[in-house]
């Protein structure tokens, strides 16, 4: 009999059972599209024929995981798997799904005397066979049960604990791993951004571009994806010999998981500028070449390496801090038991945020949200405003790095702005404004266009 059962053996599925094994858990696996693969699902361990033969394979109260793509996928396989459990058999959903829907299949199994997971796995394929972080939300006592299997397989801290967290409710789990994905698209498009600044602007080769971002990886904000923009711009194309870089189409994929984080943050009324402009900025690679407005450009601002980096630190400090406030309003409205300085611990090993910030935010969050960014950080503003007028004069597009400068500034009171957003709803609407000198709500005698 076996500890776990793990439905979807692709590549991610395949990579878990294999890390399980590894641990001494014993796996028997089912492919539901088995029929579709090009190579007949094999391996050193046991696979079940069919789901009844999958759940009589198992020790109750069974656990089983599952690795699908996200969406009708997942209630196709629970609507014909929970037919075939006993109450108190977990169902553990492993894949990128979106939270309302972990909710929804949390009361459907409850109703149905199950208990339901939802657990953001992160890492890829190479975490989660050598050890990925994740992050669990069920219903009760849920977690409870998988934790001594899942926990064990978790990637490992530098202080020993394992990345594996219980967020509560079967929500939760995957609405932090849908921030997660929000805030790796925003570091994404920062990094592809200081990409763009030094291969256009700066006239840097791809091997130039790869040094500067190998020397960044182990600073404090360096880590997973500034190490991968290295590896990326080193990889030579088995086609042509020359970079793959070069030969890569630039066209952007995503699966939902930042639009996701960006309707969400909507909803909750929370101001993601960097997470949106790296959505938007993936969306928009689709419509390139519709304009023609000519790049070239006279003047090519060349940004020093040490400008770059700090520009580029202080634009991720803001990526990661408008995904935690948006955790932080999500654990209010849905009165979550969410703790930020967990979730920073979560990401410190094994997921794609690894590096060295995470532990820097750990410690700070332990002071609440507030505390993210610290008054020493904004020393990097005048190189991102430096980098940023290059970037303007160069013609290179810079979404995210402007978007994170203004949303520093947004939260400064310097220079503000919506004085005359109000004046105007006033104006035009009666809609009132409050005042600096007095408390309450105001009118003016608005003069009509016609007195001028
Ligand atoms: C991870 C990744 C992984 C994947 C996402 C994003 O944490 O291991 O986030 O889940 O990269 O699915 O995919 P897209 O870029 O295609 O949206």
């Amino acid at each position: 009999m076996a500890d776990i059962g793990l439905i979807g053996l692709g590549v991610m599925g395949a990579a878990l059972a294999h890390n399980l094994i590894d641990h001494g858990v014993e796996v028997c696996g089912f492919e539901p599209l088995a029929d579709q693969m090009a190579r007949p699902v094999t391996g050193d361990f046991p696979v079940a024929a069919d789901l009844p033969d999958l759940v009589t394979r198992l020790t109750p109260p069974r656990v089983i995981l599952m690795m699908v793509t996200a969406g009708p996928p997942v209630d196709a396989i629970i609507s014909q798997l929970s037919a075939y459990l006993s109450p108190g058999d977990v169902i553990v959903d492993g894949g990128n799904s979106h939270y309302q829907d972990s909710q929804r299949r949390a009361e459907l199994a409850v109703s149905k005397s199950l208990s339901f997971v939802g657990l953001g796995i992160s890492g890829g394929e190479a975490g989660a066979r050598f050890g990925p972080a994740m992050m669990a939300g069920g219903t009760a006592d849920s977690v409870q049960i998988i934790a001594p299997l899942l926990a064990p397989i978790a990637a490992q801290t530098s202080d020993g604990s394992r990345c594996f967290t219980d967020f509560g409710p079967p929500a939760a789990g995957h609405f932090v791993k849908m921030v997660h994905n929000a805030i790796e698209y925003g570091e994404m498009q920062l990094l592809a951004e200081i990409f763009g600044l030094g291969k256009y602007a700066g006239g840097q080769s791809n091997s130039q571009l790869a040094e500067l971002f190998a020397s960044w990886a182990d600073r404090i904000y360096g880590g997973y994806l500034v190490e991968t923009s290295a590896r990326v711009l080193r990889q030579v194309d088995d086609q042509t010999s020359g970079d793959l870089i070069d030969q890569i189409a630039p066209v952007a994929g995503q699966k939902g998981t930042g639009r996701w984080a960006i309707t969400a943050a909507l909803d909750l009324g929370q101001a993601v500028p960097t997470l949106a402009a790296a959505v938007f900025a993936r969306s928009l690679t689709v419509r390139a070449g519709e304009q023609h407005i000519s790049a070239a450009s006279d003047s090519h601002a060349i940004c020093p390496a040490e400008q770059l980096y700090d520009a580029f630190a202080l634009a991720k400090l803001a990526t990661y801090e408008q995904g935690l406030r948006m955790l932080a309003a999500a654990t209010e409205h849905h009165k979550w038991p969410l703790d930020l300085a967990a979730v920073a611990r979560v990401w410190r090993a094994g997921c794609i945020l690894r590096g060295p910030l995470l532990e820097t935010l750990a410690i700070r969050l332990e002071g609440g949200i507030d505390a993210a960014i610290d008054d020493p950080d904004l020393a990097g503003l005048p190189a991102l405003r430096q980098v940023l007028a290059g970037a303007a004069t160069s013609a290179v597009s810079v979404p995210a790095l402007a978007a994170s400068l203004s949303y520093l500034e947004g939260l400064s009171e310097d220079r503000p702005t919506a004085q005359m957003i109000q004046g105007q709803r006033d104006a035009f609407g009666a809609h009132g404004f409050a005042r600096r000198d007095r408390p309450g709500v105001f009118h003016a005698h608005w003069s009509s266009a016609e007195d001028r």
